[in-house]
Protein backbone atom coordinates (compact mmCIF):
# COMPACT_ATOMS: atom_id res chain seq x y z
CA UNK A 1 0.00 0.00 0.00
CA UNK A 2 1.10 3.51 -0.67
CA UNK A 3 2.37 5.53 2.14
CA UNK A 4 -0.54 8.22 3.15
CA UNK A 5 0.46 11.57 3.11
CA UNK A 6 -0.48 12.35 6.75
CA UNK A 7 0.39 8.93 7.85
CA UNK A 8 1.49 9.20 11.62
CA UNK A 9 1.36 12.82 11.53
CA UNK A 10 -0.68 14.70 14.72
CA UNK A 11 -3.08 17.28 13.18
CA UNK A 12 -5.24 19.93 15.40
CA UNK A 13 -8.33 21.00 13.55
CA UNK A 14 -10.56 23.46 15.28
CA UNK A 15 -14.43 24.16 14.36
CA UNK A 16 -14.20 20.48 14.00
CA UNK A 17 -18.05 20.20 15.03
CA UNK A 18 -19.06 21.62 11.13
CA UNK A 19 -18.44 22.74 8.04
CA UNK A 20 -15.24 23.64 6.84
CA UNK A 21 -13.05 22.36 9.82
CA UNK A 22 -15.45 18.70 9.67
CA UNK A 23 -14.58 18.34 6.08
CA UNK A 24 -10.84 19.28 6.93
CA UNK A 25 -10.93 16.85 9.81
CA UNK A 26 -12.45 14.11 7.26
CA UNK A 27 -9.67 14.78 4.72
CA UNK A 28 -6.91 14.71 7.27
CA UNK A 29 -8.14 11.20 8.32
CA UNK A 30 -8.51 9.89 5.23
CA UNK A 31 -4.71 10.81 4.73
CA UNK A 32 -3.50 8.65 7.75
CA UNK A 33 -3.31 11.71 10.32
CA UNK A 34 -4.42 10.95 14.20
CA UNK A 35 -6.88 13.88 15.07
CA UNK A 36 -7.43 16.21 17.88
CA UNK A 37 -10.47 18.06 17.18
CA UNK A 38 -12.11 21.24 18.99
CA UNK A 39 -14.90 23.38 19.02
CA UNK A 40 -17.20 24.66 21.60
CA UNK A 41 -20.15 22.83 19.82
CA UNK A 42 -19.76 19.44 22.21
CA UNK A 43 -22.44 17.57 20.38
CA UNK A 44 -21.22 18.40 17.23
CA UNK A 45 -17.60 18.01 18.12
CA UNK A 46 -18.69 14.47 19.46
CA UNK A 47 -20.77 13.05 16.20
CA UNK A 48 -17.22 13.90 14.00
CA UNK A 49 -15.33 12.42 16.71
CA UNK A 50 -17.62 8.94 16.26
CA UNK A 51 -17.52 9.32 12.33
CA UNK A 52 -14.04 9.22 12.26
CA UNK A 53 -13.07 6.63 14.88
CA UNK A 54 -15.93 4.27 13.04
CA UNK A 55 -13.87 4.33 10.12
CA UNK A 56 -10.90 3.27 12.02
CA UNK A 57 -9.37 6.65 12.72
CA UNK A 58 -7.66 7.85 15.78
CA UNK A 59 -8.78 10.52 17.30
CA UNK A 60 -9.28 12.93 20.21
CA UNK A 61 -11.65 15.56 20.90
CA UNK A 62 -11.32 18.47 23.22
CA UNK A 63 -14.26 20.30 23.64
CA UNK A 64 -12.62 24.33 23.67
CA UNK A 65 -14.01 27.67 23.88
CA UNK A 66 -11.87 29.47 21.36
CA UNK A 67 -12.57 33.12 23.28
CA UNK A 68 -11.01 31.82 25.74
CA UNK A 69 -7.36 32.31 25.35
CA UNK A 70 -6.30 30.28 28.16
CA UNK A 71 -8.30 27.10 26.58
CA UNK A 72 -6.38 27.95 23.28
CA UNK A 73 -3.21 27.83 25.21
CA UNK A 74 -3.90 24.16 26.97
CA UNK A 75 -4.89 22.82 23.20
CA UNK A 76 -0.90 21.55 22.37
CA UNK A 77 -0.36 20.84 26.01
CA UNK A 78 -3.64 18.38 25.45
CA UNK A 79 -2.83 17.22 22.00
CA UNK A 80 1.20 16.27 23.35
CA UNK A 81 -0.77 14.14 26.40
CA UNK A 82 -2.84 12.20 24.20
CA UNK A 83 -0.16 11.36 21.31
CA UNK A 84 2.98 13.13 22.35
CA UNK A 85 3.93 15.03 18.80
CA UNK A 86 2.45 18.06 16.67
CA UNK A 87 2.80 18.32 13.30
CA UNK A 88 -0.09 20.57 11.99
CA UNK A 89 -2.19 23.20 13.50
CA UNK A 90 -5.30 23.88 11.84
CA UNK A 91 -7.45 26.93 13.00
CA UNK A 92 -10.33 26.70 11.05
CA UNK A 93 -13.45 27.89 13.60
CA UNK A 94 -14.71 31.77 12.81
CA UNK A 95 -17.30 33.81 14.73
CA UNK A 96 -19.49 35.82 11.80
CA UNK A 97 -22.31 37.65 12.39
CA UNK A 98 -23.89 40.74 10.27
CA UNK A 99 -24.27 44.23 12.14
CA UNK A 100 -24.58 48.01 11.60
CA UNK A 101 -21.51 49.44 12.20
CA UNK A 102 -23.52 51.77 14.45
CA UNK A 103 -25.11 48.80 16.97
CA UNK A 104 -21.39 46.31 17.63
CA UNK A 105 -21.20 46.51 21.17
CA UNK A 106 -17.64 45.92 22.66
CA UNK A 107 -18.83 42.64 23.50
CA UNK A 108 -19.52 41.84 20.14
CA UNK A 109 -16.42 43.33 18.53
CA UNK A 110 -14.66 41.64 21.23
CA UNK A 111 -16.26 38.43 21.03
CA UNK A 112 -15.36 38.25 17.05
CA UNK A 113 -11.81 39.19 17.53
CA UNK A 114 -11.16 36.57 20.22
CA UNK A 115 -12.16 33.72 17.82
CA UNK A 116 -11.21 34.94 14.98
CA UNK A 117 -7.48 36.29 15.91
CA UNK A 118 -7.15 35.97 19.46
CA UNK A 119 -7.51 32.80 20.35
CA UNK A 120 -5.92 31.22 16.60
CA UNK A 121 -2.76 33.07 17.88
CA UNK A 122 -2.54 31.42 21.70
CA UNK A 123 -3.43 27.57 19.98
CA UNK A 124 -0.22 28.44 17.80
CA UNK A 125 1.51 29.84 20.84
CA UNK A 126 0.85 26.71 22.83
CA UNK A 127 1.94 24.35 20.20
CA UNK A 128 4.84 26.13 18.68
CA UNK A 129 7.47 24.40 20.81
CA UNK A 130 6.19 21.25 19.44
CA UNK A 131 5.86 22.51 16.20
CA UNK A 132 9.42 23.36 15.80
CA UNK A 133 10.51 19.92 16.86
CA UNK A 134 8.45 18.62 14.50
CA UNK A 135 9.13 21.20 11.85
CA UNK A 136 5.54 21.42 11.64
CA UNK A 137 2.88 23.57 9.99
CA UNK A 138 0.11 25.93 10.60
CA UNK A 139 -3.17 26.85 7.94
CA UNK A 140 -5.35 29.31 8.92
CA UNK A 141 -8.65 30.13 7.95
CA UNK A 142 -9.33 33.90 7.11
CA UNK A 143 -11.58 34.57 4.25
CA UNK A 144 -11.84 37.54 0.90
CA UNK A 145 -13.76 39.25 3.62
CA UNK A 146 -10.06 40.01 4.80
CA UNK A 147 -9.09 41.67 1.42
CA UNK A 148 -12.33 43.92 0.75
CA UNK A 149 -14.33 46.63 2.77
CA UNK A 150 -17.52 44.91 3.90
CA UNK A 151 -20.93 46.29 4.73
CA UNK A 152 -22.49 45.30 7.82
CA UNK A 153 -18.86 42.93 8.28
CA UNK A 154 -16.62 45.57 9.74
CA UNK A 155 -15.84 43.53 13.10
CA UNK A 156 -15.36 40.15 11.12
CA UNK A 157 -14.04 41.55 8.29
CA UNK A 158 -11.41 43.43 10.70
CA UNK A 159 -10.79 40.33 12.68
CA UNK A 160 -9.78 38.28 9.00
CA UNK A 161 -7.54 40.79 8.38
CA UNK A 162 -5.44 40.80 11.26
CA UNK A 163 -5.41 36.79 10.97
CA UNK A 164 -4.06 37.60 7.72
CA UNK A 165 -1.00 39.60 9.30
CA UNK A 166 -0.79 37.55 12.28
CA UNK A 167 -0.17 34.72 9.81
CA UNK A 168 1.92 36.61 7.83
CA UNK A 169 4.13 37.97 10.75
CA UNK A 170 4.55 35.00 12.57
CA UNK A 171 5.91 33.75 9.26
CA UNK A 172 8.70 36.38 9.02
CA UNK A 173 9.30 36.10 13.03
CA UNK A 174 10.07 31.84 12.62
CA UNK A 175 11.14 32.41 8.98
CA UNK A 176 14.86 30.89 10.02
CA UNK A 177 12.78 28.08 11.84
CA UNK A 178 11.63 24.57 9.80
CA UNK A 179 7.74 25.49 10.79
CA UNK A 180 5.64 27.05 7.75
CA UNK A 181 2.52 29.53 8.45
CA UNK A 182 0.22 29.78 6.10
CA UNK A 183 -3.39 30.65 5.49
CA UNK A 184 -6.25 30.65 2.62
CA UNK A 185 -9.00 33.15 2.44
CA UNK A 186 -12.32 31.44 0.82
CA UNK A 187 -15.25 32.97 -0.27
CA UNK A 188 -18.89 32.30 0.49
CA UNK A 189 -18.72 28.33 1.19
CA UNK A 190 -21.79 26.39 1.99
CA UNK A 191 -21.78 25.76 5.23
CA UNK A 192 -24.06 26.51 8.59
CA UNK A 193 -22.40 30.17 8.91
CA UNK A 194 -24.27 31.24 5.95
CA UNK A 195 -27.11 28.85 5.47
CA UNK A 196 -29.04 31.16 7.72
CA UNK A 197 -27.48 34.54 8.91
CA UNK A 198 -29.06 36.47 11.28
CA UNK A 199 -29.73 39.51 8.98
CA UNK A 200 -30.58 43.07 10.51
CA UNK A 201 -33.13 45.26 9.70
CA UNK A 202 -32.72 48.59 7.53
CA UNK A 203 -29.33 47.07 5.87
CA UNK A 204 -29.40 48.36 2.34
CA UNK A 205 -28.65 44.90 0.13
CA UNK A 206 -27.11 47.14 -2.67
CA UNK A 207 -24.55 47.18 -0.18
CA UNK A 208 -24.30 43.53 -0.21
CA UNK A 209 -24.42 42.38 -3.50
CA UNK A 210 -20.75 43.40 -4.31
CA UNK A 211 -20.10 39.80 -2.16
CA UNK A 212 -22.12 37.67 -4.37
CA UNK A 213 -20.50 35.39 -5.71
CA UNK A 214 -21.02 35.70 -9.31
CA UNK A 215 -19.38 31.90 -9.64
CA UNK A 216 -21.39 30.28 -6.71
CA UNK A 217 -20.37 29.22 -3.36
CA UNK A 218 -17.84 26.17 -2.72
CA UNK A 219 -18.28 23.21 -0.92
CA UNK A 220 -16.52 22.85 1.89
CA UNK A 221 -14.63 19.52 0.34
CA UNK A 222 -14.02 21.37 -2.29
CA UNK A 223 -11.41 23.76 0.22
CA UNK A 224 -9.61 20.27 1.58
CA UNK A 225 -6.97 19.79 -0.40
CA UNK A 226 -5.62 23.11 -0.45
CA UNK A 227 -5.30 23.28 3.02
CA UNK A 228 -3.66 19.51 3.20
CA UNK A 229 -1.58 21.02 0.35
CA UNK A 230 -0.47 23.64 2.37
CA UNK A 231 0.30 21.53 5.76
CA UNK A 232 2.33 18.51 3.63
CA UNK A 233 5.42 18.26 2.00
CA UNK A 234 3.29 19.41 -1.40
CA UNK A 235 3.24 22.90 0.15
CA UNK A 236 6.97 23.27 1.27
CA UNK A 237 7.73 26.72 -0.86
CA UNK A 238 5.14 28.25 0.76
CA UNK A 239 5.27 30.07 3.77
CA UNK A 240 3.39 33.45 4.89
CA UNK A 241 1.56 33.43 2.49
CA UNK A 242 -2.83 33.71 2.17
CA UNK A 243 -4.39 31.83 -0.76
CA UNK A 244 -7.36 33.20 -1.76
CA UNK A 245 -10.22 30.20 -3.07
CA UNK A 246 -12.63 32.58 -3.20
CA UNK A 247 -13.99 32.04 -6.98
CA UNK A 248 -13.26 35.23 -8.02
CA UNK A 249 -14.53 37.87 -5.42
CA UNK A 250 -11.25 39.38 -4.69
CA UNK A 251 -10.10 39.41 -8.81
CA UNK A 252 -11.62 42.83 -9.45
N1 LIG B 1 -19.06 29.88 5.24
C1 LIG B 1 -18.50 30.84 4.52
O1 LIG B 1 -19.09 31.37 3.56
C2 LIG B 1 -17.09 31.27 4.85
C3 LIG B 1 -16.45 32.15 3.98
C4 LIG B 1 -15.14 32.55 4.24
C5 LIG B 1 -14.50 32.08 5.38
N2 LIG B 1 -15.16 31.25 6.22
C6 LIG B 1 -14.44 30.79 7.40
O2 LIG B 1 -14.39 29.38 7.37
C7 LIG B 1 -14.22 28.91 8.70
C8 LIG B 1 -15.16 27.74 8.94
O3 LIG B 1 -16.52 28.21 8.93
P1 LIG B 1 -17.71 27.33 8.33
O4 LIG B 1 -18.15 28.00 7.09
O5 LIG B 1 -17.31 25.92 8.31
O6 LIG B 1 -18.86 27.61 9.41
P2 LIG B 1 -19.55 26.65 10.46
O7 LIG B 1 -20.52 27.52 11.18
O8 LIG B 1 -20.08 25.43 9.79
O9 LIG B 1 -18.35 26.22 11.42
C9 LIG B 1 -17.76 27.12 12.32
C10 LIG B 1 -17.35 26.33 13.55
O10 LIG B 1 -16.68 27.22 14.44
C11 LIG B 1 -17.12 26.87 15.75
N3 LIG B 1 -16.96 27.99 16.68
C12 LIG B 1 -17.56 29.20 16.63
N4 LIG B 1 -17.25 29.90 17.73
C13 LIG B 1 -16.42 29.12 18.48
C14 LIG B 1 -15.78 29.28 19.73
N5 LIG B 1 -15.94 30.40 20.47
N6 LIG B 1 -15.03 28.27 20.18
C15 LIG B 1 -14.88 27.12 19.47
N7 LIG B 1 -15.48 26.91 18.29
C16 LIG B 1 -16.24 27.90 17.80
C17 LIG B 1 -18.59 26.50 15.58
O11 LIG B 1 -19.10 25.77 16.69
C18 LIG B 1 -18.57 25.72 14.29
O12 LIG B 1 -18.37 24.34 14.51
C19 LIG B 1 -14.45 30.11 9.62
O13 LIG B 1 -13.21 30.60 10.07
C20 LIG B 1 -15.12 31.11 8.70
O14 LIG B 1 -14.89 32.44 9.13
C21 LIG B 1 -16.42 30.82 5.98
Amino acid sequence: MAEQEFGGKIVIVTGAASGLGRATARAFAAAGAMLVLADRDASGLDATRAELEAAGNTVTAVPTDISDAGACLALGPAAIAAFGRIDVVCNVAGAFRFDHASQITPDVWDMIHSVNVRGPFFIIQGAMPHLLESAGTVVNVASASAFLGHAYLTHYASSKAALVNMTKSLAMEYMQSPVRINAIAPGGINTAMTATPSIPDGIDFQLLARYSPLRGSSEPEDLTDLILMLAGPRGKSIHGACINADRGITAG
